[in-house]
Formats: C-alpha cells, sequence, structure tokens
C-alpha cells in the first residue's frame, strides 16, 4: 500500500499563508483567457506537470467568498509516480485520495465508495496502472477514470480536479460529480459562482446577460 497521509508540519498559520498568495495570484489571473481556462483543464486531464493553480483558483474562487465553490487546498508538496496521498476534500469529513499515475497523470477522487459509503484505497501492484479498491464489497475502480471494473459500486468515483504547481506542489480545486468530465465540473462551479467567466468560457448553461443559470444536473 502506498497511500500516505498529508504532512502534518504545516499549521493553519502556513496554509492561510500559501492562500493568501494564491489570491494574489487571483488578483493577477484577472485576464484570464479560454486558452488558459482550456490549458487547465488539459493540465488535469492530460496530467502534464504545468502550473496552473494560481489560474484555476482565480477561475474557481474569489477571496472574501462564504459559499458555492470550495477553496483551493494544497495536497502535498510533491506526488512522486506510482504514488498515492489520502487528504480531505472538499470538506474535512470528505475523504480523497491523489494519484500520480507512472506516466505522470494525476488523478484525483473522493474516496468514499459509491456502493455502501466505505473508504477506497489505492492499490499500486493491482491491475496494469494500480487501482482503487474498496475492500468491504470487492468494488474496484479504475485508477485513471474512475469507472467501475468490477463489484457492486453503481457509479464511477466522482473527480476532485487538481493541478500541480511549478513548484511541484498538487493542490485540490475543484470537484465533480460521478460521471461528470472535469471540464462539466470545472463549468458548473463558474456557471454558479462566476456566471462572468463562465460565459466569456463558453460554459453551457451560462447567460448572455451574465447573471447565472443554475445547472441542474443530478
Ligand atoms: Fe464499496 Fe460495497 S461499499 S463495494
Amino acid at each position: 500500500m502506498s497511500v500516505t497521509t498529508p504532512p502534518s508540519a504545516e499549521g493553519p498559520g502556513a496554509t492561510d499563508a500559501a492562500q493568501e498568495a494564491l489570491h494574489d495570484r487571483i488578483a493577477a489571473d484577472a485576464l484570464t483567457t479560454r486558452r488558459d481556462y482550456l490549458r487547465i483543464v488539459a493540465t488535469v486531464s492530460g496530467g502534464l506537470a504545468v502550473g496552473g493553480v494560481g489560474v484555476a483558483s482565480g477561475i474557481l474562487h474569489r477571496h472574501g467568498d462564504s459559499d458555492g465553490t470550495p477553496e483551493p487546498k494544497k495536497v502535498a508538496d510533491r506526488l512522486p509516480p506510482g504514488e498515492a496521498i489520502a487528504f480531505r476534500y472538499p470538506e474535512q469529513e470528505d475523504r480523497a485520495v491523489a494519484i500520480r499515475l507512472e506516466d505522470g497523470t494525476l488523478a484525483g477522487y473522493s474516496a468514499v465508495c459509491t456502493h455502501l459509503a466505505c473508504a477506497v484505497l489505492w492499490r499500486k501492484d493491482r491491475g496494469g496502472e494500480g487501482e482503487l479498491y474498496c475492500p468491504c464489497h470487492e468494488g474496484v475502480f479504475d485508477a485513471r477514470t474512475g469507472e467501475v471494473t468490477a463489484g457492486p459500486p453503481p457509479r464511477a468515483l466522482p473527480k476532485v480536479i487538481l493541478v500541480e504547481e511549478t513548484d511541484g506542489s498538487v493542490w485540490a480545486v475543484g470537484t465533480t460529480r460521478s460521471g461528470e468530465s472535469v471540464e462539466e465540473g470545472l463549468c458548473r462551479g463558474l456557471v454558479k459562482d462566476r456566471p462572468d467567466l463562465a460565459e466569456r468560457f463558453g460554459c453551457p448553461g451560462a447567460s448572455a446577460g451574465g447573471a447565472p443559470e443554475r445547472t441542474a444536473r443530478t
């Protein structure tokens, strides 16, 4: 088992400082373009080690927001290939797991089984490139897609959207629902919290007048 727990050396003050630094960068990212957005999606989906958390957090969160999309959260200072780390996101009670596949792809998921909510574990040495395993009823999920590959779980694992900063740190910046793509998850957050950006990026459901048009995915 290669799942590790997040480093505890960083206290709340360090976390606040990191988030403040991000917020400073958010201001610098005010002119985010669709190309930036698509780059983020490509980064997340393709697992390339390209920094983008400043832009991503600028899209997904504005300083002072009290609800809506979750705050970006640092998951790890570094995540080597073949390793995974357990963390909590978006809330403290929400188990999640970040995985670095051998080809460098970053993948993040809810670690709550979609069958009966047992904890899902990373098994590095199973399957072609590792797998996510639920020991309660032998449920298995694909490490690259989160789709069910064996057992009784009825749905794929919801994703946690991860980005990697240029210093190698890994951040969680959003979530998707089960079966939702990263782009759909990002757009859902934008339509709700940043209708102006959602419209600029051409997100489905973004209204022409900038007023939020709530999505109704189930
Ligand atoms: Fe995970 Fe049943 S709770 S397979």
